[in-house]
């Protein structure tokens, strides 16, 4: 994989990079930075070395999201930055023929074509005819098989930007853990996570399921759930749930018709849902953290996006207490840790969600393969 140091001349060259902008918006405004101000790196580079630079990305599933809001939020951090209101097309070509060294011109988003979802070739041809040299750096979309993704490589001399290279080489070193590790898997979709989960056990020392996925290793397990979401999977799990180095909640934080509360795994009852992991879960991990090497970290202990946010927070707290090597991705998870302000107590956040689950899964991505 070439890396962005790699391209010997930049100066007045146009240049097309995917950027990974496709953030939440609240009230129409992003409610995270994060992903913002990391794609802004390879961006100021490209510009400080005279680049006429073309930002291309996708913002949210409708195919009608806009990425003006996060223009607006990017032209607040960096100068001679410009939007287009069109992917393609004639204006599109003109205003990239006006770009001077050091300007950006941010074209709307990609998902406005279908061509970019379905991997259209002459789409891939058109966005590659806009400049003579590509720069990757949508690590968290790299598992899309996209046009932006793996199209435009063909057409045009790749590399690898900023956040793509440094999402490289951080998770690959979180394969080879340093011991006593852990890995928390949290969030949903037990089937997605669940070839993550089996290859991690071939290096971790412990793995903790926790969130909704906690609810399916507790009922496989053999507890009483009661309304709790699940994934619905059965079979697979009940081998992993036999397995002493996965560890689940040992307590959980339940609403019930009869009014909410705490419950230890056994005492859950029919009209309860689990919604959070409770102290003695959080204490649990506490241990194992306190003296981990090496933590890995995706997916909230609760029902984040309804409020149930307090199992995360406190776990969020304590992994940036023990200084430890910690490797953290994934939305809800980044989000609790903005919230907290503990960005900077970290060693590395990944800036990708499925991307990560993925590259960590399978060691590489459609999009960089394609690099
Ligand atoms: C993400 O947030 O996971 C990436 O930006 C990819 O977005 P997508 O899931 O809509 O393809």
């Amino acid at each position: 994989m070439k890396r962005l140091e790699d391209i010997q001349i930049l100066d007045n060259v146009p240049v097309l990079v995917r950027l990974g902008l496709n953030i939440p918006l609240v009230d129409g405004k992003p409610s995270s930075t994060f992903r913002l101000r990391r794609a802004l790196e390879t961006v100021t580079y490209l510009q400080e070395k005279g680049a006429r630079v073309i930002v291309i990305s996708h913002i949210g599933r409708d195919p009608f999201a806009t990425l003006k809001p996060v223009y607006e939020f990017i032209r607040t951090q960096i100068p001679k930055v410009s939007f287009s209101e069109h992917v393609t097309g004639p204006q599109v070509r003109d205003r990239v023929s006006m770009l001077m060294p050091g300007e950006v011109l941010i074209l709307e988003n990609l998902r406005r074509n279908k061509g970019e979802v379905e991997n259209d070739r002459d789409f891939a041809k058109e966005l590659a005819s806009l400049a003579d040299i590509f720069v990757q750096d949508a690590f968290d979309t790299c598992h899309r098989n996209h046009a932006s993704i793996v199209g435009i490589p063909e057409f045009l001399p790749s590399y690898a930007g900023r956040v793509v290279c440094g999402e490289v080489d951080e998770l690959k070193q979180a394969l080879s853990p340093k011991r006593p590790s852990i890995a928390i898997i949290g969030g949903a979709k037990f089937a997605t996570k669940e070839p993550l989960i089996e290859k991690l056990l071939h290096t971790y020392d412990r793995i903790f399921i926790g969130g909704a996925l906690g609810n399916d290793l507790l009922q496989a397990r053999g507890y009483p759930i009661g309304r709790s979401v699940t994934s619905g999977v059965t079979g697979s799990l009940d081998k992993l749930a036999k397995d002493a180095r996965i560890i689940g909640p040992v307590d959980a934080v339940v609403s019930s018709t009869k009014g909410g509360g705490l419950r230890l795994p056994n005492e859950v009852e029919e009209e309860d849902m689990i919604l959070d992991a409770g102290p003695a879960t959080v204490e649990v991990l506490k241990g194992y953290i306190d003296e981990a090497k090496t933590v890995l970290w995706n997916g909230p202990l609760g029902y984040y996006e309804n409020g149930y946010k307090e199992g995360t927070h406190a776990l969020a707290q304590i992994i940036a207490d023990a200084r430890t090597h910690a490797i953290i991705g994934g939305g809800d998870t980044v989000a609790s840790i903005e919230s907290l302000d503990l960005e900077h107590e970290f060693s590395f956040i990944s800036t990708g969600g499925g991307a990560m689950l993925e590259f960590l899964t399978h060691g590489t991505l459609p999009g960089l393969e394609a690099l």
